[in-house]
């Protein structure tokens, strides 16, 4: 199927240029039709719809999701949003030997938060050299003895670069400290095969690339780890007991879903799923070369209308491309105005093409960006 096509499924773009996936990917008549058969479930079946469909439907999630970045099930938990499947990792750490956490300063913060209110426990911010990209020798110099965990992201949040994750596995391991990556910004955008990047946390969610909206994030843990991973906070959707309700009887679960704590939002299960679907279809191989192909042309058209683009060097370039402005705020409400849907980040406006968007809107929002500036 031609990838221009799939912009029939997404009633946005009948009125808008929509280049904000990064942000907020856009809503899919398959998601609104999950969504309704959720709230026909819960109409048809009221509380028994728990046992007959929405207990299979948040495994097939949690299994579908396995197979995009090549995981067991057994390895994947549900939780509410990235933060939370963060904080609940790092509830399970030990802090007695080792009380250093690694991260960078072109991280999503809510990385860095989840440490620096932990007492006893510092956090080593690693500064790049250029506020785009990140050295891995830069991982290699910082991590020591006293490192717990490396915590970085796979694709940054805020230039749209491409860690070289498996490196950083590499230099945590060889100090004997975790590798804990947030992969928002990979899964959907980039084929993303988990245990070759040899990581022992990967945490993404669905809102974005992976088009099925709020609600949901996914936390991958390595299977030889689970079983040293005890959190310190919990619910009973961690226990193996969960369905004696007795309290009197608690045993982690063995698997992933130790790291799960209560009833999870099932309108998001099921948003979540057929966003997923429509990934899978197309394929993160196609999905990746489609949205390479409309970044670069992107940058190209940006920088030869002089405008300040701050972007990777090739290879390490995705769907998020920033552009210096003086005014960001000013220059997103003018494309909104004129129906073209950007952000912005600090001094800069942010774009983010993915594989429905055309070479059409990229030219259009590069006329408008250059009317403001
Ligand atoms: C890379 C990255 N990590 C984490 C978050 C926060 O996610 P959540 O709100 O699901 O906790 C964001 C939010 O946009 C993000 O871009």
């Amino acid at each position: 199927m031609d990838l221009e096509a799939y912009r029939d499924e997404f009633p946005i773009f009948r009125t808008k240029s929509y280049l904000n996936t990064c942000s907020l990917g856009p809503l899919s008549t398959r998601v609104q039709d999950a969504i309704m058969r959720f709230t026909g479930d819960w109409n048809e079946l009221g509380a028994s719809a728990w046992h007959e469909r929405w207990m299979d439907a948040i495994d097939a999630l949690a299994a579908k999701y396995a197979g995009l970045i090549g995981a067991a099930r057994e390895e994947i938990a549900l939780a509410p949003n990235v933060s939370s499947a963060l904080s609940i990792v790092a509830s399970a750490l030990s802090y007695r030997d080792r009380d250093r956490v690694v991260t960078t300063d072109l991280d999503f913060p809510t990385i860095p938060y989840q440490w620096m209110v932990r007492p006893g426990v510092e956090v080593d911010l690693i500064s790049g050299p250029d506020t785009v990209t990140m050295p891995t020798s830069a991982f290699e110099e910082t991590v020591s003895e006293r490192t717990v965990a490396v915590a970085t992201t796979h694709v940054f949040f805020a230039t749209g670069f491409i860690q070289d994750v498996t490196e950083i596995a590499r230099i945590a391991h060889r100090m004997g400290a975790l590798c804990i990556v947030d992969g928002y910004h990979a899964t959907g955008q980039l084929p993303v095969d988990v245990p070759s990047l040899g990581v022992d946390v990967y945490i993404s969610g669905s809102l974005k690339w992976l088009l099925g909206g709020p609600g949901l994030a996914f936390l991958y843990v390595r299977r030889d780890l689970l079983s040293q991973l005890t959190p310190t906070f919990t619910g009973w959707f961690g226990n193996t007991y969960q369905f004696e309700f007795d309290p009197r009887r608690f045993a982690f679960r063995e698997d992933a879903r130790r790291f799960e704590v209560g009833t999870p939002a099932n309108a998001a299960v099921f948003a979540a799923d057929a966003g997923l679907d429509i990934i899978m279809e197309v394929g993160p191989d196609r999905i990746r070369e489609r949205t390479l192909a409309l970044a670069d042309d992107l940058i190209e058209r940006a920088e030869d209308a002089g405008l300040d683009v701050r972007a990777p060097p090739p290879g390490s370039r995705t769907g998020i491309v920033m552009i210096e402005h003086p005014d960001p705020s000013k220059a997103v409400s003018y494309l909104a105005d004129h129906g073209v849907i950007i952000d912005s980040r600090g001094t800069r406006v942010r774009l983010s093409p993915y594989f429905y968007n055309s070479f059409e809107e990229n030219q259009q929002a590069v006329g408008l960006l250059r009317d403001t500036c």
